[in-house]
């Protein structure tokens, strides 16, 4: 198959671990006869600087005629002080909703090699496997512009939302559920929101389409709380934007580090985003020791999701779990034991169980 891949390392840490998907993904193209084509665009920070704003243009159209798109992170201190609108962060917000990207998918699941690097205790974490599914183009972060009113002394934010954009979503959670244990648990704050209470009564009108899936409501302080004391009674999560920005940065801790994390942004048709759950880490940004595992699993899920390339994707999570079966771990995993590398050895360690595999096949299909 032929893809145009379009790459926005954007800043801090984004630029090391993109280098990573790419030689990945370069790997995959030649020992299954893809050929991928990137293209590389600017995103964040990095087009403030060139271009004086954090989504350019180009880097919209180039996004628009896609088959995917691969993000690293942005943001940084250098650019804390400009005005909202002209901030990193609204880069990345504003591909999301200009490409209509309402769905961002963030499993959580452990490697066993990893259990010893949660501070949570191994008997808690053991089996977790979660998928939390974050509404992503609504909510708070899209309501209308905040102000400041009264000489600052007053600030609005606003949480707005549409029933069909709370609809497709919830939608997303029930069908995801049934390809996974059918357990689904929708998480608000139905007690004070008013958009909460609407989710609510949404879920539950839609339970009765979805017979066979199980659904519990749960508020978001609670389910902070249980994502991490029972984190194995959670199967599927659906919930909005905010809530599921805090909450998948919190389940991140089941599986050792932040820096483990894939995520799939993608609407109705397949055409997503992938990145992982992460920013630029600007404290340890320019180090070279930046774990490159979550943005290498984001490319996985490329090939799955968008390009329906299953064998693909599983091959490149086998060999980031053989890696991690060896025992090598970037500095962000609190590990007792094992080599401790850097991105690039991370990486080249992935390339060669990737090649291992491939040659295995080879020898298995000579003699099939
Ligand atoms: P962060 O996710 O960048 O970092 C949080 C902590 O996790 C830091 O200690 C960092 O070193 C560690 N960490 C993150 N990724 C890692 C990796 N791959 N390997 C090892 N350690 C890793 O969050 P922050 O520090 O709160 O934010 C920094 C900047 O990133 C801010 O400007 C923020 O707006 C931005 N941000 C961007 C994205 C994105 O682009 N998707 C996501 C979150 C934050
Ligand atoms: C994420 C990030 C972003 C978000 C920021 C950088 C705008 O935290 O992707 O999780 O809040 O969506
Ligand atoms: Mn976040």
């Amino acid at each position: 198959m032929n893809k145009d891949i379009i790459l926005l390392p954007g800043d801090g840490v984004g630029t090391e671990i993109m280098e990573s998907a790419k030689v990945v993904l370069n790997a995959i193209a030649s020992e299954f006869d893809h050929t991928f084509t990137f293209h590389q665009h600017k995103i964040g920070g990095d087009a403030i600087d060139h271009y004086e704003v954090p989504l350019p243009d180009d880097t919209i159209a180039a996004c628009q005629k896609a088959d995917a798109i691969l993000l690293g992170a942005v943001g940084g201190e250098k650019w804390d002080s400009l005005p909202a609108h002209l901030r990193p962060e609204k880069g990345l917000l504003g591909i999301r909703k200009t490409l209509g990207l309402f769905a961002n998918l963030r499993p959580v699941k452990g490697f066993t090699s990893l259990l010893d690097a949660s501070p949570l205790k191994e008997e808690v974490i053991n089996g977790s496997d979660i998928l939390i599914i974050r509404e992503l183009t609504g909510g708070l972060y899209f309501g209308k512009p905040s102000e400041r009113r009264e000489d600052g002394e007053v600030v609005v934010d606003t949480l707005y939302y549409q029933r069909n954009e709370m609809e497709r979503i919830i939608d997303k959670g029930f069908e995801s559920a049934r390809l996974r244990n059918n357990h689904l648990t929708s998480v608000d704050k139905a007690n004070v929101l008013e958009s909460s209470r609407m989710w609510r009564e949404i879920v539950e009108e839609k339970s009765k389409d979805y017979p066979d899936v199980t659904v519990e409501h749960l508020l978001v302080d609670a389910a902070a709380m249980k994502l991490i004391t029972q984190p194995d009674r959670f199967d599927t999560i659906v919930t909005e934007n905010l809530f599921g920005d805090i909450l998948s940065d919190e389940a991140s801790v089941l599986t050792g580090s932040l820096g483990m994390l894939p995520s799939a942004s993608i609407r109705s048709d397949g055409v997503g985003l992938y990145e992982p759950v992460h920013g630029s880490a600007p404290d340890i940004a320019g180090k070279g020791i930046a774990n490159p595992l979550g943005m290498i699993l984001s490319s996985a899920l490329m090939l799955r999701h968008s390009f329906g390339m299953e064998q693909e994707a599983a091959e490149i999570e086998e060999a980031v779990n053989e890696c991690l079966e060896q025992g090598y771990y970037t500095p962000d995993l609190q590990m007792d034991g094992g080599t401790q590398v850097g991105t690039k050895e991370m990486t080249e360690m992935v390339l060669e169980n990737l090649t291992t595999k491939s040659v295995c096949n080879s020898i298995g299909n000579m003699y099939a």
